[in-house]
């Protein structure tokens, strides 16, 4: 070895200019694979879930289709929809919700401080001053809570509401429940979407009302022959 190194490389000096280049650039090229490190896996990881993408519509469009529709949407009298905002658990009315519930909260806020103030001036030494103040203060809490702005911006948005859920008349006779809009949660499903599709192809579901009854269509369902076998609507 040390003969070895005296042949190729003869001074001391440049000996150790050579190693130390080489410890530089081989740190050099390790922080740049680490820099670049995310991106690339990003790229893997891209190409992956497209892959796995495509192969789910091509299982998808072979085992599922001709009864969940090629696009999903469900077919009358065969099986319901997958492709639903119901299986996903969008609420059409959060938006209405939300706000009733910001509104509704207020008036609590107000009804709350008025309560600890109102013990407060039952209670004993309390000054005359002090007492004033609090009588002030209820008189203002109780002009915010008959404030009819709030009371018309609710009865505004309960009317608004009303009219979104007689727009969705169509989905909610297909199973859609407004005040309960995840299926998951229509069912009391405490796991994951993929543990719930997975446990219906092993055992079947009780299907939504819409496809009718006795439509049993997955593992045992399929099994004991409950599956429908005509078509009633083109998909
Ligand atoms: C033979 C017709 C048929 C085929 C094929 C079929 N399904 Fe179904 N599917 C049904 C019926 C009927 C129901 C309702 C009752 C049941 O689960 O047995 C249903 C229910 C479901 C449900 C539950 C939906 C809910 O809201 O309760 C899921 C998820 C589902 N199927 C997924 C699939 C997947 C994924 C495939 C393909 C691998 C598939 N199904 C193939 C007929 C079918």
């Amino acid at each position: 070895m040390h003969l070895f190194g005296r042949m190729l490389i003869e001074r001391i000096e440049n000996r150790i200019l050579v190693g130390t280049i080489a410890f530089v650039g081989i740190m050099v090229l390790v922080g740049w694979v680490a820099i670049n490190e995310n991106a690339r896996m990003a790229s893997f990881t891209r190409q992956y879930s497209a892959r796995s993408i495509e192969r789910g519509a091509e299982l998808f469009a072979a085992n599922c289709s001709t009864c969940h529709g090629t696009d999903g949407r469900g077919a009358q009298l065969r099986a319901p929809a997958l492709n639903s905002p119901h299986l996903f658990g969008f609420d059409y009315l959060a938006q209405w919700d939300d706000e009733i519930d910001t509104l509704n909260r207020e008036v609590e806020t107000l009804e709350a401080e008025k309560l600890t103030l109102q013990d407060e001036l039952a209670g004993e030494g309390v000054t005359e001053r002090r007492r004033e103040a609090i009588e002030t203060r209820i008189a203002e809490i109780d002009a915010e809570i008959a404030n009819p702005e709030r009371q018309a911006r609710i009865e505004e948005l309960q009317s608004e509401r009303e009219q979104q859920i007689s727009a969705m008349s169509a989905a909610i006779d297909l199973g859609y429940d407004p005040d309960v809009p995840s299926r998951l949660d229509q069912l009391g499903w405490g796991g994951t979407r993929e543990s719930f599709i997975q446990t219906t192809l092993i055992h079947g579901r009780r299907p939504v009302s819409a496809i009718g009854p006795r439509r049993w269509c997955h593992g045992a369902n399929a099994a004991a022959g409950h599956c429908a076998t005509t078509r009633s609507t083109t998909s």
